[in-house]
């Protein structure tokens, strides 16, 4: 990551419509046709390897921060694609590249020598050729092997799975087998868009987003306002939430077309390698999205929602999942010496690189000695959605040598259309190792501690 992507990022804290992301688009064109995914019936003349050198050019003078070589067909397809990379990462863009897992070895080769940041795999299954969609197979399986056993340090390998009502049930164990296969994969699951939408899929159901809050997995990532978005979005018919498609991300089609998102096509026909781009895209009309029905594209949801302050809790959550590994030192530091020993963990990481592993143990250990660390017991909470309205708490793991302070999410659901969910904080003292809190839906008003009833 350089310096730009901070500056960037530092920027967008404050100023949170800028342009930030952008999906780029090298191919229509796809080996795959899976049943969710309409890219491959939009065709687009494909820029050569110049024309894309340019639009990453004209990209980085939006200010975008990251590219992400995904919201198309199969980027590995154009054999360009390294040097596309190379040049965008040269230009201080963090890049990213989502692939579907079926290319050839020496694709995947050339992609873990590139400058990726990110690579992402799309996964959606473990077993079977055609279960349920066309993601699944053995090749995909070898790939993602692969690639976790010749990651190099610094770049990031995450398993895009997308769930519908057809693989739902399938969650635990694709989650199971990463984390035995994959260990330094993260697994994001992405509830399947269905609905009016350029690249979406019509034809299917919205899908129950529940095993978002009971899907256990060392190596999945979760943020609790991604989770309590799809509960929203499933409920409601037309999901509003505030997307600013097209100020702070966009599309870029591989003729350089700009859309406000993979979805939505700009109103006024417009291509980034016209003259004065950034400036005209600043001004065409954002009327499609408001009239959208909304969406979850997590890539798209996820991003908007990280620079709302309210979330940051969230994204150092996610963030402490994505940078340390199940049973690596930080996480070792934290189950024994709680919150100060991840905190030494981390400064020592940072200040003298990833490679030095006991010392931060040592740090922790001074640390609990000196009396910064209370050394009290962590428990974590999870809810669980159960059906429409009503939730469940439960503590899923309990351990340490001191009296245990769960902290409880008690979340408000209001009932209201268009008025979001609220979050509250309940700290109670807790003595056992395990037990549930069971809170009804329809309270209405603040939820009282009284209200919270432990088993
Ligand atoms: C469009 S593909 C492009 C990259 C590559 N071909 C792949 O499949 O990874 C990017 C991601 O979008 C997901 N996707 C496609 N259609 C979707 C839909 N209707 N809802 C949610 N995700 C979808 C795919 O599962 C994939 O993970
Ligand atoms: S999801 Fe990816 S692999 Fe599947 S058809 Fe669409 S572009 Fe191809
Ligand atoms: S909600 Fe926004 S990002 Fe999602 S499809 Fe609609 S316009 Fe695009």
């Amino acid at each position: 990551m350089t310096s730009k992507f901070f500056r960037r990022t530092f920027r967008n804290l404050i100023f949170r419509k800028r342009p930030y992301f952008a999906h780029l688009a090298l191919t229509h064109r796809c080996n795959l046709r899976c049943r969710f995914c309409h890219v491959t019936e939009r065709r687009f003349e494909e820029l050569d390897t110049a024309g894309m050198k340019r639009v990453v050019d004209a990209l980085d003078k939006t200010g975008v921060a990251v590219v992400s070589i995904s919201g198309g067909g199969e980027p590995l397809l154009r054999d360009d694609f390294d040097e596309i990379i190379d040049y965008a990462a040269g230009r201080g863009l963090y890049v990213k590249l989502t692939s579907n897992g079926t290319m050839a070895r020496a694709k995947y080769e050339r992609l873990l020598r590139s400058r990726v940041d990110e690579i992402g795999i799309s996964l959606d299954g473990v077993k079977g050729h055609d279960l349920p969609f066309s993601h699944v197979g053995s090749p995909i399986l070898a790939t993602l092997k692969y690639l976790n056993d010749h990651l190099p340090a610094g770049k990031r390998l995450t398993v895009n799975a997308t769930i519908s009502e057809t693989n739902r049930e399938e969650v635990e164990e694709i989650l199971a087998y990463c984390e035995e296969h994959y260990p330094k994969a993260r697994v994001w699951l992405n509830p399947v868009v269905v609905g009016e939408g350029a690249l979406r899929t019509n034809g299917a159901r919205k899908c129950r987003p529940d095993y978002l809050t009971t899907a256990k997995s060392e190596t999945r990532l979760r943020a609790e306002f991604y989770n309590s978005g799809a509960e929203q979005q499933y409920r409601e018919e037309r999901f509003d939430w505030g997307c600013l498609a097209g100020d702070l991300f966009f599309d870029v089609k591989p003729n350089g077309d700009y859309w406000l998102c993979q979805d939505q096509p700009s109103a006024t026909p417009l291509n980034v390698l016209e003259p004065e781009f950034a400036a005209k895209r600043a001004m065409v009309s954002k009327e499609q999205r408001r009239r959208c029905e909304g969406c979850l594209y997590s890539c798209y949801y996820l991003v908007q929602k990280c620079f709302e302050p309210r979330n940051w809790r969230d994204i150092g959550r996610m963030w402490w999942q994505v940078n340390t590994a199940p049973g690596g030192p930080e996480r070792e530091a934290a189950k024994r010496y709680g919150p100060w020993g991840a905190v030494a963990c981390l400064l020592w990481r940072g200040a003298f690189g990833w490679a030095a592993q006991p010392a931060p143990r040592a740090v922790a250990l001074l640390m609990l000695a000196a009396g910064l660390s209370n050394g009290q017991a962590a428990a974590r909470v999870e809810n669980q959605y159960t059906a429409p309205g009503a939730k469940r708490w439960e503590i899923v793991e309990a351990e340490g040598p001191g009296p245990i302070m769960p902290l409880l999410k008690a979340e408000e659901e209001s009932g209201r259309p268009g008025v979001d969910a609220e979050t509250y904080g309940v700290r109670r003292r807790w003595g056992g190792t395990g037990g549930t809190a069971v809170v009804p839906g329809e309270a209405a008003g603040v939820l009282e501690r009284s209200t919270l009833e432990f088993d």
